[in-house]
């Protein structure tokens, strides 16, 4: 939430702030502003809107040029998306600028404070008291980076911040607690931002900022130290991915890149973690056999589509490891008092490694004494810093706010710890395994088989463009793809669309069916389990008897739905367990594809951001 830029170096600080707002876009889009120290003064614009709002404005008053700069884009907490509530926010005399993510939570109090010593706060955010309180202990002659440690000190709740001072142009600094900050570190030039892509054009090297540290970025190199003043140690890393993976590659949007970019993500996420002989090396799962042994639960905690992912990841794990799992929303999960102990596992999904409420579930778990392994997709981030063990999707950067390739990953590697914990508790025997993993190196090759069909799914989503409402049935593991397809939906069509499980449909769901209601039908293989395939073929005729419109998923020689299916979506013969990964597609290319027919902006939603880094 919320992106954040900070440059120092010898480029035009503004070009490379302004790309790098470009490229963090993603995190938020209600305003965006830069500032930058320049001719002694410091030089500010900010806007209301996309970023193109400000772009413009720059373009009618140009600033002076500088080399040092930071800026953001917004996604709004306090105060509505307005000129005046755009960040940054600057000092009554106009020479600190500071750009925020996250909220501050003694806010008003700071405020009251400030005021009652003469200064005047114009806007409405919890951001500004910090571009006040900065400017105080500067000029009470603290450096800038003194300045930030001296007020960090005084705030409380999550922020990343990066100011600049008129009286310091050489000089970016940073904070962090909670949100996240990485450095990259180039040649005679150092970057700051709330994700990699922001900098990746310039350099590959990056450094993670810990809790509660600060940065002060200069051109010649970074320095880190706790909010106390104590040097600190970071961890450098490469960013294995360079600057076209955060580009549209040519799609019009970065969803439909990144839902063609599937089987690779798939295929990349198994890579390097079978042995020859086909067993698992989950090197990364740095929890000891021994502790895996003892579980007696695992519990999954994760928001959004990653949720998502946690509930069918149940299905996989029950079956195959024969432990009991429980899946939670991480925004509920610490606050119902879960029963937790050393024998639970917990995993924590994650695309962004930086949902709050994920985080904070898994602050909570380690608290109790649980193993915390996280599932994330963005190397350095918060969440598998803060857990015993992460096993990396390889999805690549993901820049469509709502997700698909991570989605599809963060199932690959659901499968992979449920059969690691089979394989290691010895509830799955060698073969088994060989078996499922067989199945899964075909599966993307099946994803490609899918996405060459999409074109009468198209076709269809653009002709229920005028709909209100799209229900969405499963059974199974289908019932959490019937989840995802309405999620999608409402992300990205704003209509209303509502998944259920498809027994329980006449316990009230029913009540909503009437004349051409368009209804998806994830239905599950024939073969295997054929009494859930029977059952929900029960339930596809009960809602055509009531008039429904229905638009049946079907594996491919399923002839039992035909009489049935108004439309039919074909998908390739699969195993029942891993089926999400070839049903979901259709429902990412409809929720696409009825977005682009209703006029709606696909890559960046009304209301959303990407990574949601306030509770
Ligand atoms: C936001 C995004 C969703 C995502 C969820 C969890 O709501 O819009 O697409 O599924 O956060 O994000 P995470 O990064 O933790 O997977």
């Amino acid at each position: 939430m919320c992106g954040i830029v900070g440059y120092v170096g010898s480029q035009s600080a503004l070009d490379v702030v302004m790309a790098g707002l470009k490229r963090l876009e993603y995190r938020g889009y209600d305003s965006a502003g830069v500032a930058v120290p320049a001719d002694g003064g410091l030089a500010a614009a900010k806007r209301a809107g996309k970023l193109v709002n400000l772009e413009k404005e720059l373009l009618e008053r140009p600033l002076p040029s500088g080399s040092t700069g930071i800026g953001h884009t917004r996604w709004a907490t306090h105060g509505g998306p307005t000129d005046a509530n755009a960040h940054p926010h600057l000092d009554n005399a106009g020479r600190v600028a500071v750009v925020h993510n996250g909220i501050i939570e003694n806010f008003a109090a700071l405020r009251g404070e400030l005021a009652g010593r003469g200064h005047d706060l114009v806007s409405e955010t919890d951001t500004e008291v910090v571009a006040h309180l900065l400017a105080e202990e500067f000029s009470a002659g603290a450096d800038l980076a003194e300045a930030m440690r001296l007020v960090c000190r005084r705030l409380e709740g999550a922020f990343t911040l990066v100011a600049v001072h008129a009286d310091a142009p050489d000089v970016v600094v940073g904070a962090r607690r909670n949100s996240p900050l990485v450095v990259g570190v180039g040649e005679g030039e150092s970057f700051l931002a709330s994700d990699v892509a922001a900098f990746i054009a310039h350099t590959r090297s990056a450094i993670e900022l810990g809790q509660d540290q600060v940065v002060e970025l200069r051109r010649d190199g970074v320095t880190v130290t706790g909010f106390d003043g104590s040097p600190a140690e970071v961890r450098s890393y490469h960013v294995d991915w360079d600057a076209s993976a955060a580009e549209k590659g040519g799609y019009d949007y970065f969803m439909l890149k990144e839902i063609a970019e599937q089987p690779k993500a798939v295929a990349d996420t198994l890579l390097g973690r079978i042995d020859a002989a086909g067993s698992l090396t989950l090197d990364e799962v740095r929890i000891g056999a021994a502790e895996l042994r003892e579980l007696d639960k695992v519990v999954i905690v994760a928001c959004g589509t990653a949720f998502h992912a946690g509930l069918i990841a149940k299905y996989a794990i029950e079956h195959w490891t024969r432990l009991p799992c429980e899946v939670e929303l991480a925004s509920e999960f610490r606050y119902r008092d879960p029963i937790l102990d050393p024998r639970s596992l917990v995993v924590a999904i994650s695309q962004s490694g930086e949902t709050m409420d994920t985080l904070m579930a898994l602050r909570h778990a380690r608290e109790q004494g649980s193993k915390v392994l996280a599932i994330c997709n963005t190397n350095g981030s918060t969440i598998p810093r803060e857990s015993d063990a992460v096993l990396y999707t390889h999805a690549g950067p993901e820049v469509a706010v709502a997700s698909t390739k991570a989605f599809l990953t963060q199932l690959v590697a659901c499968y992979l710890v449920a059969l690691y914990l089979g394989q290691v508790r010895g509830t799955k025997w060698g073969d088994e395994i060989r078996a499922v993993i067989r199945d899964l190196s075909r599966i993307s090759g099946a994803v490609e088989r899918v996405l060459e069909t999409m074109e009468p799914v198209r076709a269809l989503a653009r002709s229920l463009a005028g709909k209100k409402t799209v229900l969405f049935l499963g059974r199974h593991v289908g019932y959490p793809v019937a989840l995802e397809g309405a999620l999608k939906l409402k992300e990205l069509a704003y209509m209303h669309a509502e998944g259920f499980a498809a027994g329980e449909l006449k316990h009230g769901p029913i009540a909503l069916i009437e004349e051409d209601l368009p209804v998806v039908v994830v239905v599950p293989s024939p073969r295997g389990r054929s009494v859930l395939h029977d059952k929900i073929v029960s339930n596809i005729q009960e809602i055509r008897a009531r008039g429904a419109r229905t638009i049946v998923i079907a594996e491919e020689g399923d002839d039992a739905v035909v009489p049935y299916a108004d439309h039919l979506i074909r998908i390739p013969v699969t195993p029942t367990l891993l089926q999400p990964l070839v049903s979901t597609v259709p429902l990412q290319v409809f929720a696409c594809e009825l977005a682009t027919a209703r006029g709606n902006e696909v890559d960046q939603p009304r209301n959303l951001a990407k990574s949601v880094t306030v509770e």
